[in-house]
């Protein structure tokens, strides 16, 4: 007998489960949603222990204080999954934003000591519990917005012991949020100037902190900004390496402004994910399809920095798992929420409706290496549900900015 905490039925269920076998989604299964009519979702203690449809649910047993709903037709489908997000930051760029009108320009910012040297400074100067109430309001902003789970970067830190602090500082934030974090150790995102003629020992330094980093269970992966004048494949590559040895998981800024070869680099050192992607060469592309590693696409960037976008059908035609995320951050990226991040996957990437979608959910947890447990409505999966205020999902693509996240679950309980 199927006991249950929570139903949601009478829905427009969206499982993103047409597949046997749980792999990243490609080819027809790249625009599946796996819709159902008439849905219904079930779960006990944060786990889905049913969906189906009809009247199957009148068997199940409430358990006492169940919450069990009809939605009239809503939209029922997984919690958004964003893998790829800065949201350890203090301060804000207007003026860079203001001024700022192309990808060039952006790396001559950076190369000048603002930029990312802005944020680093500004956050430097920010107490713990300022940096860690922002990271609070950032986290159940983006719950409001129908994220469940987030990844979440240190990277503004720089020199080691201020990434370290960065990403204690996510420890603490993971601890006690709504929805689940997926930190990350931005480890290489710019020089900093006591390393200016020296990134050799900056990278040896980097590396050294992983050890910190995995004994303190701080970070589940490594990344850096492979990037024309930023870091190139040979800085990184010991530091990708030691952080495979340790355990972690690799995934890069790559090809973002200039291609630089980071996408084959990233399917030849294996990482979890190749990010940006905005200029990956045909080589690059046919290495993720190769590898079968997630192209996380960032509308965000492009559309705020003004660079051209990552066309979304290059990496579908070419049978590359293809993951959305909102890329949030205070220099390229001020966007808010996946929902703004799907509708410019379409307009400007070219995917379509329900490419985005399952671009923002089970693509994107492939992408954080948690495929086969959020992502998708399926039995024993967390219970990470979002209902929509339409009864037709592509509505999320189309009215860009509209208030259609009406209920956001995570594990099963009510966090928007
Ligand atoms: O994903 N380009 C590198 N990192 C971020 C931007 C960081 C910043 O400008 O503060 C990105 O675009
Ligand atoms: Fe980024």
């Amino acid at each position: 007998m199927i006991e249950a905490d929570l139903i949601l039925r009478g829905a427009r269920l969206l499982t993103l489960g047409p597949l046997k076998d749980e792999r990243p989604r490609v080819g027809v299964a790249a625009g599946d949603v796996g819709a159902v009519n008439d849905g219904f979702v079930a779960a006990r203690d944060g786990m889905i222990v049913a969906t189906g449809h009809g009247r199957t649910h009148e068997r199940f047993t409430r358990v006492e204080g169940a919450l069990d709903k009809d939605v009239g037709g809503r939209v029922v489908m997984p919690g958004f999954v964003d893998p790829h997000t800065h949201l350890c930051y203090a301060g804000e760029r207007w003026e860079e934003f203001a001024t700022r009108r192309s990808g060039a320009d952006y790396l001559a910012v950076l190369a000048a000591g603002g930029g990312i040297h802005a944020t680093v400074r500004a956050t430097r100067e920010a107490s713990d519990d300022q940096v860690l109430a922002l990271l609070r309001r950032r986290i159940g902003d983006a719950a409001e917005l129908g994220t469940t789970t987030i990844e979440v970067k240190s990277g503004y830190g720089l020199e080691p012991e201020e990434e370290l602090r960065q990403l204690r500082l996510l420890a603490r934030a993971k601890a006690e949020a709504p929805i689940d974090i997926a930190v990350t150790y931005l480890a290489a995102h710019a020089l900093p100037a006591p390393f200016t003629d020296d990134r050799k020992r900056f990278i040896r330094e980097a590396t050294r902190a992983l050890e910190r980093v995995v004994d303190e269970k701080l970070a589940e992966a490594v990344d850096a900004f492979v990037e024309k004048g930023v870091f190139d494949i040979e800085d990184v590559r010991p530091l990708f390496n030691a952080a495979k040895k340790a355990g972690l998981a690799v995934t890069m800024h790559a090809d973002q402004l200039n291609d630089v070869g980071a996408s084959a680099f990233a399917a030849r050192i294996g990482a979890r994910s190749a990010d940006h992607v905005a200029h990956a060469s045909a080589d690059g592309i046919r290495a993720l399809a190769r590898a079968q590693i997630p192209a996380v696409l960032l509308p965000g960037s492009a559309f705020f920095v003004g660079y051209a976008p990552p066309e979304a059908r290059r990496f579908i035609t070419a049978r590359v798992p293809v993951a959305l995320a909102s890329d949030h951050n205070p220099g390229t990226s001020p966007l808010e929420g996946m929902p703004t991040a799907i509708a410019l996957g379409v307009t400007l990437c070219g995917l379509t409706p329900h490419e985005a979608i399952v671009a923002a959910t089970i693509n994107a947890a492939h992408a954080l290496g948690r495929g086969g447990r959020i992502g998708a409505l399926l039995h024993g999966r967390r219970a990470d549900i979002v209902v929509l205020d339409t009864d037709d999902e592509r509505e999320l693509a189309y009215r860009m900015g509209a208030p259609l996240v009406a209920e956001v679950y995570a594990a099963g309980r009510r966090v928007a």
